[in-house]
């Protein structure tokens, strides 16, 4: 099959890999018939995440047929139409019990933080993606749902990270009728976040990035107030300027460890490694927001210290909540919105790329060329 494999830092290509065998009662095989690139993929891309390995392919959000089943797989078919949550979770351990899918204590040798994510590394259990025409699917009876027969292939795949973690990050600003919402970052997720504001009751919605064709998808796709933060000298006083001097109620955070906006940070963490990463959104949000407020943080950071404000959080009495989306437990929701028409996920694709063409896809992305905002990835047929 062909298959997206990562050569190091800024190099991807297509190569020949065998199909993936089922290696466990449980698992299926999926042929792949969309999958899209991630922003977090550029953290995997720009060689940011400890134990990329030279080989692996990439791509947590895909959608396909299934085309084989273990055993013991019960709930699914071959020829099923599914999509797949991008956790790898069991469904029964202490922490799936509760629902925290992303935190699953059983798909993951390597680390105790995180849990399963299909093509994201050794760090999350070392499992090939679906930037791919064949993908293994492991618990294949817990994590992936055969898509509604009324919904889009292309708002089915959004389904499977970019969605929900948009309106995660919205849950998880505990969003109270009325309140001013900022998020910070305009790609896929922070649109998403912006969008699931409103559903949640926000009373203003701002969004800030320093790109201004992502600005304007916020205000034609979320309906938000839009800020660059370049045309300003601090962007945390023009948002305590905008907000009675006190600061919005909730900060979502969708940028994460690769924030531009602080040369400082960026050549300390993209350049000299002396931080896990820029905690310039994060730090922007604990000012941003006000006393007693809530900071929710969905953009990726990695496990190394970085200058992050916690004396402010702590003296401000902040709550600050975060996680790695534990995508299947947003869907039963998500699926509700979208049937009645208030969300149309697909409305954000911008680029779709072959996989033989991905290597540029990964550019056109990362580069933000071509005002990319989502590009999907289409295998061929095999
Ligand atoms: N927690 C999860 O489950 C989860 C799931 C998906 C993605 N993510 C993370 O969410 C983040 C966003 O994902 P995406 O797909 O939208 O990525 P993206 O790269 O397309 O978007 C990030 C946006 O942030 C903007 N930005 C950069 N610095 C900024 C700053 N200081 N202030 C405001 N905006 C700034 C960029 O211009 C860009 O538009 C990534 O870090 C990704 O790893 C987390
Ligand atoms: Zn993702
Ligand atoms: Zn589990």
């Amino acid at each position: 099959m062909k298959a997206m494999v990562y050569r190091g830092p800024y190099r991807v290509r297509v190569e020949e890999k065998n199909v993936p065998p089922i290696e466990h009662p449980n698992d299926a095989i999926v042929r792949v018939t969309t999958a899209a690139i991630c922003g977090s993929d550029l953290h995997l891309y720009h060689g940011m995440m400890p134990d990329t390995r030279v080989g692996t392919t990439f791509g947590h959000e895909f959608v396909g047929v299934v085309e084989e089943v273990g055993s013991s797989v019960s709930k699914l078919k071959c020829g099923d139409r599914v999509m797949v949550p991008f956790n790898i979770f069991c469904g029964s351990c202490f922490f799936c019990a509760r629902g925290l899918y992303s935190s699953c204590h059983n798909v993951n040798p390597n680390a105790t933080a995180v849990g399963g994510i299909y093509g994201y590394s050794h760090t999350c259990g070392g499992y090939d993606g679906g930037q791919s025409q064949f993908v293994r699917v492991p618990f294949a009876d817990v994590g992936p749902s055969v898509v509604p027969e009324w919904m889009a292939e292309e708002d089915a795949v959004l389904l499977t990270d970019a969605l929900p973690t948009g309106y995660f990050a919205a849950q998880l600003g505990d969003i109270v009728e009325g309140d001013v919402v900022v998020v910070f970052g305009a790609g896929p997720v922070g649109l998403f976040a912006a969008k699931s504001a409103w559903l949640m009751g926000a009373g203003r919605v701002i969004v800030i990035d320093h790109l201004d064709y992502r600005l304007a998808k916020a205000r034609s796709f979320a309906h938000a107030e839009t800020y660059n933060f370049v045309e300003y000298d601090d962007i945390v006083v023009e948002m305590k300027k905008i907000t009675d001097h006190l600061g919005a109620d909730v900060a979502i955070d969708a940028v994460g460890a690769e924030a531009d906006g602080n040369l400082l940070q960026h050549v300390t963490s993209a350049k000299l490694k002396l931080q896990g990463g820029s905690p310039v959104a994060l730090n922007w949000a604990i000012d941003s927001v006000r006393k007693g407020g809530t900071v929710s943080v969905v953009g990726g950071y990695g496990p190394m210290f970085s200058a992050v404000k916690f004396g402010d959080a702590l003296n401000k009495g902040l709550t600050l909540r975060m996680n790695q989306c534990p995508v299947k437990r947003q869907w039963p929701r998500l699926l509700e919105h979208m049937r009645n028409g208030y969300l149309k996920p697909s409305d954000i694709v911008t680029h779709r790329f072959s996989l033989e063409d991905i290597a540029e896809g990964y550019h056109v992305f990362s580069a933000k060329l071509d005002d990319c905002i989502k590009p999907l990835v289409i295998p061929t047929a095999a």
